[in-house]
């Protein structure tokens, strides 16, 4: 497996970005993600951890199921009956990965395990022969190695190649290497265990002290041939390996690293977009690589820079990383045909069927506004072709308020099985009276946990791309809206993280409001 000049890239996305703050995740986002990643030429996607809920497990036999070319990875403590449930999980993959993790580090064993390291050390040879008896490969994660004894943490590698194991990765959970530090301890361990050729070291970095990527790209340089990590640095407190920052510091610097990368890099615009649209996460315009003005010159001098030779100021092309096709328009004047090209572009290839669909919400969609940007196709792709929406409980069919001088007064009628549902409520602005009525309307009461707007494009035609975090009886959803008025699309959000709310907790085998 192992090759020295191909760096491989593990997708934790789903399984470790699902982990940040607010970010919640329906299956059928969680599929188009997958398929995303994999049209990208992903190498591997850690898919989630089936024994976490029914609902992680199913979602890994879907994307086992269906998303085929990268290796299929799902999670798993070293309990018996974690790795059966990955290995259950994963049985349709074309190629199967179960992921064993335990930690070593003084602390964690300690306080979080209350294990002996001697526990752990049986805890590793019993799981990692079993999950090698379920799936195709390996993979035997050290959590928090990088505080981790050397010496313990090469016993523990040593016990986990003989157990089967084709993959060692050595986490920094905490964030808190250093590169040059980092990559001397990978060196160390590498040393130590002197692992048969097939087996690979990965590296896993949290970006606490904004060092995932350095640490990351260090671990390659002395000899890390896996570099796991999320898109757009997605995960728990500041996040992990932003993918796309690391691939294309590999690409960008050939010549010093003098290794490949598999991935089809010219779709890492679009999967970032997506990936910021499905969690509602907003990318910073100065972010690298897929920032909004990652490829911008603002000041005169590098404009004219560019223009003379663009590598004056630029050490990569927007094009390399998908970012031109995400700015050009089309309008009501464009056919199918230019249509299915910048769809293309923007790395979708959609079936009949679905090109079909979603020229046709394109032609809506150019009734209402004259230009449609990149975001905008996104955006509709995104929401009406490939997300199999869950069971529409409630949909929007009316909207309207009106300002007055004691605030907005906010219409809503919701269609729920056929039949037409009306309230309204007075509130401080259009948003709120307009949720408070959906709120009368439900029975329910789901509480707010974050909200965001964004517009698709940066022109006053664009389409307001909202989404909400909301909680109800400690059950967490999200639900987005697009719409070219944002109060529509504020209130669809609300109205899809209900729908959702719903979901979860049938997923949970929960009940709302004696439903
Ligand atoms: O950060 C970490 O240590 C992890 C492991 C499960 C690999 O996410
Ligand atoms: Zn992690």
């Amino acid at each position: 497996m192992a090759s020295d000049d191909i760096v491989q890239f593990f997708d934790t996305t789903l399984r470790d970005g699902e982990q940040a703050a607010g970010v919640n995740l329906n299956p059928a986002e969680k599929f188009q993600i997958a398929r995303q990643l994999a049209a990208m030429r992903i190498d591997v996607i850690e898919a989630g951890f089936p024994a976490a809920s029914p609902g992680d497990f199913d979602c890994v036999e879907t994307i086992s199921r269906e998303v085929k070319g990268p290796v299929i990875c799902a999670l798993a403590r070293t309990r018996g009956g974690d790795v059966k449930a990955a290995g259950d999980s994963l049985k349709q993959a074309e190629r199967s990965r179960i992921h064993v993790f335990i930690a070593t580090s003084p602390i964690h064993m300690e306080y979080k395990l209350k294990m002996t390291p001697e526990q752990v050390m049986a805890e590793v040879e019993r799981a990692v022969p079993l999950a090698r008896s379920l799936a195709h490969e390996v993979e035997f994660s050290a959590e928090d190695a990088s505080r981790s004894d050397p010496a313990f943490l090469i016993r523990v590698f040593k016990a986990a190649v003989a157990g089967g194991a084709t993959v060692l990765n050595i986490p920094d959970t905490v964030g808190y290497a250093l590169p040059d530090e980092f990559a001397r301890f990978v060196r160390t361990i590498m040393d130590g265990v002197a692992a048969p050729a097939n087996v690979m070291y990965s590296v896993h970095c949290h970006n606490d002290l904004g060092l995932a990527v350095a640490n990351s790209l260090a671990a390659v340089k002395a000899g890390a041939r896996q570099v796991e990590g999320t898109i757009n640095g997605l995960g728990e407190r500041g996040g992990n390996a932003a993918l796309e920052e690391v691939v294309m510091g590999l690409r960008t610097r050939r010549d010093f690293y003098a290794i490949d990368v598999a991935m089809d890099t010219t779709k890492l615009v679009t999967t970032s977009r997506q990936v910021s649209r499905l969690t509602g996460v907003i990318v910073p315009p100065n972010k690298p690589i897929v920032g909004a003005n990652a490829f911008t010159h603002e000041a005169g001098i590098h404009q004219h820079g560019v223009l003379a030779n663009r590598e004056t100021y630029e050490i990569m092309r927007a094009e390399d990383v998908g970012a031109e096709a995400a700015v050009m328009v089309l309008g009501k004047h464009s056919g199918r045909h230019a249509f299915k090209e910048r769809l293309e572009s923007l790395g979708y290839r959609l079936t009949k069927e679905e090109l079909d669909k979603a020229f046709m919400s394109f032609k809506r969609l150019c009734d209402a506004k004259k230009e449609v940007s990149g975001g905008d196709i996104e955006a509709l792709v995104a929401d009406e072709v490939l997300s199999v929406a869950p069971e529409h409980r409630y949909e929007l069919k009316r909207l309207e308020y009106e300002t007055h001088p004691v605030g907005v007064v906010s219409l809503v009628t919701l269609e729920r099985d056929g039949k037409d549902l009306s309230d309204s409520a007075i509130g401080n602005g259009p948003i709120d009276a307009a949720c408070l009525a959906v709120r009368r309307i439900i029975g329910i009461e789901p509480e707010l946990r974050n909200f965001t707007v964004a517009a698709t494009s940066a022109r006053t035609s664009a389409q307001g791309e909202t989404h909400m975090g909301v909680q109800y009886k400690g059950i967490a959803a999200a639900g987005r809206g697009v719409s070219t008025d944002v109060v529509e699309a504020s209130v669809k959000a609300f109205i899809n993280a209900v729908n959702n709310l719903y979901v979860v907790a049938a997923a949970k085998e929960l009940k709302i409001n004696g439903d």
